[in-house]
């Protein structure tokens, strides 16, 4: 009998398995594909491989403006793809390796969970049974597919985030359905080197949850790039390699030798034998409470699987949550201060609240903002390019909301969720002492307008 069982091996159930092994707890953990989940086979870490070869082959194309000639400057699409394939085994073989430092069992299977009795859940895998105290369900996510007309019928040309991956061969144009994450790192990737991109959004802008200021600078930018976008635009029927779609009472078309399908991901709550011990669904995810909890005692779910943060990094934490509680650490759960970044180039970091939730949420708030040319490292690094730092506070002078647009947003976001989950003010923060010179200092100078 295991302490803890975990079905799924993605950045929720690796991290809980780590944790709870090296918490001496025995660990059993289920993984039908490879280690490291969507996340790292077929997302955030083979997406930001492939997006670092665009920016390196974009800064040598323009290297002349930093003083730098470079002759001849051509990428190879095999060899990007490969050094993808490269990176992901490393990473994968990196994640197993912490299994084994960290005692995990890891059975390479498709787990179907049989039933649960007063002592323990049974599993079955590979037509053989284990028994947990605890079970922890970690499934992830897949990509959504709407019913559109004639999606079926075009064969390999509709793809989702999984096959856009492995293309053999760089396509000339692309047709991407859906303006949300994925559809824009994609739309960044494949713009930078050339192929011709057409973003299809039903939204009246791209990126939806984001702040809608910075998602219409980050439009503006990619249109100046080349890219064509259709807002507000509803795709009604795909015919071969055309997308027809509707568009102010219009019926439109655009044609793409490859078209993307990012229009959002679902929870995997199918196949797997939730129904055998009665896990209650939520809004198509499955239902928890704020230590990650279901409705069966000693059943937790952590990640996309739960269907509404859907980011590695709050899969992980959610996983923590749950390993924390079951080694008498009382924790919990919040999402007030969870980042998220689209990779673009430049990139869009956020987090908290944004002006369109604060008046949602009817909360009074107050915004500061500072475009990032007030930083002399971002002017120093980044000629010419556009950037701007968004602070927003409540009455209590509490910091609930930051986003920001430009490089390198991403890494400079996490001190604002600190102040956001600590409840920082912003004169508390006016005390923080920034390293100059940053583009991280644009945060200070915005706080204290
Ligand atoms: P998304 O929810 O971010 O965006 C989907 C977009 O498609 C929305 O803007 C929506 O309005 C639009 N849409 C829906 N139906 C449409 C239709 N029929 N025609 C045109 N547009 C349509 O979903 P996405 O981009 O597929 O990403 C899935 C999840 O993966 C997200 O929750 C995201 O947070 C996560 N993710 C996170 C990344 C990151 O943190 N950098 C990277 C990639 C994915």
């Amino acid at each position: 009998m295991f302490d803890l069982i975990i079905i799924g091996g993605g950045p929720a159930g690796y991290v809980a398995a780590e944790r709870a092994g090296h918490k001496d707890l025995s660990v059993l953990l289920f993984e039908k594909n490879m280690m490291g989940g969507v996340c790292l086979n077929e997302g955030c870490i083979p997406t930001k491989t492939l997006l670092y070869s665009a920016k390196t082959y974009e800064n040598a194309l323009h290297a002349d403006k930093y003083g730098v000639f470079a002759e001849n400057v051509h990428f190879d699409f095999e060899k990007i793809v490969a050094r993808k394939n490269k990176i992901v085994r490393k990473l994968v073989a990196g994640v197993n390796s912490k299994m084994q430092q960290n005692n995990v069992t890891v059975i390479k299977g498709e787990a179907i969970i049989e039933k649960r009795t007063a002592e323990s859940i049974e599993i079955q895998c590979n037509n053989e049974k284990y028994f947990g105290k605890n079970l922890l369900i970690c499934t992830g996510s897949q990509a959504f597919v709407p019913q559109i007309e004639g999606l079926n019928e075009a064969g390999d040309t509709v793809l989702t985030n999984r096959e856009i991956l492995n293309l053999k061969q760089q396509p000339q144009s692309l047709v991407i359905i859906g303006g949300g994450v994925i559809g824009m790192e994609f739309a960044s990737f494949y713009n930078s080197i050339g192929t011709e991109v057409t973003v299809i959004e039903m939204l009246p802008e791209i990126l939806g949850n984001n702040d809608s200021e910075i998602s219409a600078m980050l439009r503006d930018i990619y249109s100046k790039k080349g890219i064509n976008f259709h807002l507000n635009a509803k795709v009604v029927r795909i015919d071969g390699n055309k997308v027809l779609f509707e568009k102010a009472d219009a019926i439109e078309c655009v044609e793409g030798e490859k078209i993307l399908i990012s229009v959002g991901r679902r929870a995997a709550t199918d196949g797997f034998g939730l129904e055998n011990i009665g896990v209650e669904l939520f809004k198509g995810g499955i239902k928890v409470d704020e230590k990650m909890r279901t409705n069966v005692e000693n059943v937790f779910a952590a990640g996309d699987v739960t269907g509404f943060s859907l980011l590695a990094h709050t899969a992980s934490r959610e996983g923590e949550v749950v390993v924390n509680n079951l080694t008498g650490k009382e924790d919990f759960m919040h999402y007030e201060a969870i980042p998220s970044v689209v990779y673009t180039n430049p990139e869009v970091a956020a987090v908290g609240q944004t002006e369109e939730t604060a008046k949602e949420n009817g909360i009074e708030y107050e915004v500061k903002k500072l475009p990032l040319a007030y930083s002399g490292r971002f002017v120093a690094e980044n000629e010419g390019g556009a950037g701007l730092c968004k602070v927003l506070t409540n009455k209590r002078g509490e910091i609930i909301g930051v986003h920001i647009i430009g490089n390198p947003a991403s890494e400079i976001i996490f001190g604002t969720c600190m102040a956001i989950e600590q409840k920082l003010t912003l004169s508390q923060w006016q005390k923080v002492v920034f390293p100059h010179p940053t583009v991280a200092e644009i945060i200070k100078e915005t706080i204290f307008l």
